[in-house]
């Protein structure tokens, strides 16, 4: 990074700046605010950087000891000795100013390098995280990419200063950028939804870890060993685990090769409304469009994390059935089931039918995906409104589009790994159990039907990308169950179950979505303690 020459530009005499006070300034397509502060000649942008308001209207402090630029238009404050903001985020452009024996103003208007440019840019991103600067990230990140950097070292940095502040390990963020990019991939010509996707993976990572202290990784290392990383997951021994992976990737492994681990790991248990499925399978593309090593061996320390703790929930009462059913699975059913027959019932019931068609996994695969998306099109809205359930009644949408995303994923990581199959399908089968209780059979779902399902599932994925959803994790459920939803269409064309899923996509896209139960928490808490109501 070679600073390059200085060459000093007139800007007019030093007596019009004393007699004045400041001075404007336009030189080589720059606006120049020129201010003299006890006797000394300073300059900067005149656009202030945080909404570029002129900064020749702003406020300089009289008898301080520093030269304290305030922009009023919200207050941010420069100081223009040091060049530091204040208050406020972006940095502000100085220029060094000379005076000539002829009494004339010179500045060095030279810009950086570029590359000098890109770092500052990346480092200035970091600055957004604690705070999560939403506006400033899409700056930066706007500022990387004029300056000629790869826009996607900016989710690189996000995730090599965030990764270890997931106290849980992954979260949506991961499968969120993986769709995020591979929709920025799709189609690279608007430079406005190029950024403001890259923005959403950004500003994901920086919110799922706002304020967050760091939960270091261990260490070690150790030879890659896939039953081993398997054991070491099942005992939630997380050293041993990501020892593992640490030792995969030093041996030039890449996610390809460990995928199958993963897999295995996060199916072996019904966990968590199926997020380790879901976030191992994104793993591939995500791992596909950051390419480097490095982030892909952290977000596979974090995948293992969040793996491990997840709760296991196949080890509660209500999902006891599971294993059984596992054990039992012999492969060789050839009774597929009826979707009709899976969209209600106990789990024992249903995980019956699916293990009695074990002989084609394809079909009982779409036999399930039938009855999810119809649970999801019937999903009994009072249950979210509700304020008077038990906590094993809180049910809302996201039960319901975790069923379809989860499929998805067991889909496409059993077609690769395909012993998974019945731990996939009877999973599924555990979701249909437990949100078929919260259906309305006779709900008139008619309006939300089409016969177009992959339209309407592309017209959703477009509506996606301005979402104007406050909170990533509505966002992205959004994107996920559209990218899901679309890539099984396209994939696997003509599905009765398609148009089923694509009305129930439909009203979800349309149905009010309770983020908050003030009442329900308060009678909940009141029940457990047994106080009265
Ligand atoms: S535009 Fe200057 S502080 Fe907002």
């Amino acid at each position: 990074m070679t600073r390059l020459e200085s060459v000093w530009t007139d800007m007019g005499s030093l007596s019009d700046l004393e007699e004045k006070g400041r001075l404007l300034r336009k030189r080589d397509g720059k606006q120049i605010a020129l201010f003299l502060h006890d006797g000394v000649v300073k300059a900067c942008d005149n656009r202030c950087p945080h909404e570029g308001y002129p900064l020749i209207e702003g406020t300089v402090a009289e008898g301080s000891a520093h030269c304290v630029l305030t922009c009023n238009w919200h207050n941010w404050k420069f100081d223009l000795d040091s060049g530091e903001t204040l208050t406020g985020g972006d940095k502000l452009r100085r220029y060094p100013a000379r005076i000539t024996s002829a009494g004339r103003i010179e500045l060095d208007l030279v810009d950086p390098p570029a590359d000098t440019v890109i770092v500052e840019a990346l480092d200035n991103l970091a600055d957004c995280f604690d705070r999560v600067e939403y506006d400033r990230m899409a700056r930066e990140v706007a500022r990387l990419i004029k300056a000629g950097g790869d826009p996607l070292d900016a989710l690189r940095r996000a995730i090599t200063e965030l990764w270890e502040k997931f106290e849980y390990g992954a979260t949506h963020a991961l499968p969120a950028s993986a769709d995020w990019l591979s929709l920025r991939k799709e189609d690279g010509t608007d430079p406005v939804r190029n950024l403001s996707m890259l923005v959403e993976c950004i500003g994901h990572f920086a919110w799922d870890t706002r304020r967050e202290p760091v939960y270091a990784f261990a260490a070690g290392r150790a030879d890659w060993d896939e039953d081993g990383f398997v054991a070491a997951v099942e005992r939630e021994d997380e050293a041993a685990a990501c020892a593992m992976v640490r030792g995969a990737f030093a041996a030039g492994l890449s996610w390809a090769d460990v995928e199958r681990a993963f897999a295995r790991a996060a199916l072996a248990h019904y966990a968590d409304f199926g997020h380790s499925a879901i976030y191992t399978y994104k793993m591939r593309a995500l791992s596909d469009h950051l390419g480097d090593r490095d982030s892909v061996e952290r977000l596979c320390l974090l995948l293992t994390r969040s793996i491990i703790t997840a709760s296991r929930e196949d080890l509660i009462p209500e999902f006891r059935a599971y294993a059984p059913a596992l054990t039992a699975w012999d492969g060789m059913g050839t009774e597929v089931p009826d979707a009709d027959t899976l969209k209600k019932g106990s789990l024992r019931a249903i995980l019956e039918k699916i293990s009695a068609g074990g002989a084609d996994p394809d079909a009982v695969f779409d036999a399930c995906m039938e009855a999810g998306a119809w649970q999801m099109l019937h999903f009994d809205l009072s249950w979210q409104d509700r304020t008077d359930s038990t906590v094993s009644q809180s049910v809302g949408w996201l039960d319901f589009t975790h069923t379809l995303t989860f499929g998805n994923a067991v889909r496409k990581l059993c077609e690769a790994h395909p012993d998974l199959w019945p731990q996939g399908l009877l999973q599924i089968g555990c979701f249909l159990s437990r949100n078929g209780g919260f259906t309305d059979p006779a709900l008139d779902s008619a309006k939300w039907e089409t016969d177009a399902p992959l339209s309407a599932v592309e017209a959703a994925l477009k509506g996606v990308e301005d979402h104007g959803r406050f909170e990533y994790i509505v966002a992205c459920h959004q994107l996920k169950l559209s990218f899901a939803l679309r890539e099984e269409m396209t994939e696997r064309p003509d599905r009765s179950w398609h148009r089923i899923a694509a009305a129930a996509l439909t009203r979800f896209l349309n149905s009010p979505l309770k983020r908050k139960h003030v009442r329900r928490v308060a009678h909940q808490a009141l029940a457990f303690v047994g106080a009265a109501e």
